[in-house]
């Protein structure tokens, strides 16, 4: 749906020094997924997204949308599928003086879209995003999250085929965070609405997304599926992402003295494996004492995901062979050694 091929973008400073901002980006969003980007502040993640829509015009590369190539455009045909592309952000963007019925109504107009179309349509994406009260009030008399809500219905409004959400729960509590993703969720699934959103919470990525790009300096260093980047995160960026959710720091000297009566692991328990009892188990099966350090489950889009740093007392030989039984459990194992 979104095919992003070697895009790069500079901006010149105003020492007129060069600022590469992004570097060779490639990635691919597949029709009616949800694909999370996340990096660190200056990644380049909101260039990237107004990249997509031509917000913001690549200095190499190019753009396709649904097939068709944005950076070989005419202006007024690229005005045209701009339509198709939605975008929210984390101000809202709401204009101050208008009511919420006019925050929708004044863009739809503008777009040609007929008088008699209007006002159903607004009333429509009210309705949806859970507003239908709010009409006639003006902007600062809504909450963050309502003000949201407004910004999602008018980019609704013209029904578009892609979303681009540049950090749009970022300004708002973890409770609002949570309607408004799930609001996200309910049109992707409902409006089969290819969503493209870019984050610096690990939270939102793993509530909502199907696949992930992880960003750093202007280049996309890692990219994959949700719970593959969970599970097996290669690049330091991305452990660190991870390592956010599951933090274990044993100093290394209690770390050297566990070690020495057996190894200290890593347990990462996908799907079904979180509600084995694994470690129990292993306890009962070997002549093994097991002693949970850390641990934590979460709920990625559709499965859940666990973490535990254990310590297992034993004999060489036990140890080893409870390690190879919850490896054949289906539970990924991995020796925790001194950083
Ligand atoms: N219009 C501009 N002119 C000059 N430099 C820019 C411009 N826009 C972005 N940059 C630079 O490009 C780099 C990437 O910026 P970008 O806003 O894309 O990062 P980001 O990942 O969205 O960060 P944040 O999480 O803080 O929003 C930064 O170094 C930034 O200073
Ligand atoms: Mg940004």
């Amino acid at each position: 749906m979104i095919q992003l091929k070697n895009i790069s973008k500079s901006f010149s400073s105003k020492k007129n020094e060069e600022v590469i901002a992004l570097k060779d980006v490639s990635l691919e969003v597949k029709k009616g997924e949800i694909f999370g980007v996340i990096g660190y502040s200056g990644a380049g993640k909101s260039t990237l997204v107004r990249c997509v829509n031509l917000l913001e015009k690549p200095t190499s590369g190019e753009v396709f949308v649904n097939g068709e190539n944005l950076s070989a455009m005419s202006s007024a045909k690229l005005r045209e599928t701009r339509q198709k592309i939605g975008m929210i952000f984390q101000g809202f963007n709401l204009l101050k003086t208008a009511t919420v019925f006019d925050n929708i109504a004044i863009p739809l107009k503008l777009t040609g879209v007929p008088k008699a179309d209007i006002s159903k349509r607004v009333t429509k994406y009210l309705d949806i995003v859970g507003l239908s009260e709010k009409h006639h009030v003006y902007p600062s008399q809504l909450s963050g999250g309502q003000k949201q809500r407004v910004a999602i219905a008018r980019a609704l409004s013209h029904e578009p085929e892609v979303l681009l959400s540049d950090e749009a729960t970022s300004a708002l509590d973890p409770e609002t965070t949570h309607s408004i993703l799930d609001l996200l969720l309910k049109i992707n699934k409902e409006f089969g609405i290819t969503i493209l959103l870019i984050t610096h919470e690990m939270h939102v990525i793993q509530k909502i997304c199907d696949r992930v790009a992880v960003m750093e300096n202007g280049e996309v260093v890692e990219q994959g599926a949700v719970i593959d980047l969970y599970s097996n995160p290669q690049h330091g960026t991305t452990k660190k992402f991870v390592n956010s959710l599951f933090p274990n720091d044993i100093p290394n000297e209690i770390l050297e003295d566990l070690q020495k009566q057996g190894p200290i692991i890593d347990l990462t328990f996908i799907g079904t494996s979180t509600d084995k009892p694994a470690l129990s188990m292993v306890s009962k099966k070997f002549n093994v004492h097991t002693n949970i350090l850390s641990g934590n489950i979460i709920q990625l889009k559709d499965k859940p995901f666990g973490k535990l740093t254990a310590h297992i007392q034993g004999d060489k030989s036990e140890t080893d062979k409870a390690l190879a039984y919850l490896q054949n459990e289906g539970v990924q194992v991995n020796e925790v050694s001194k950083k």
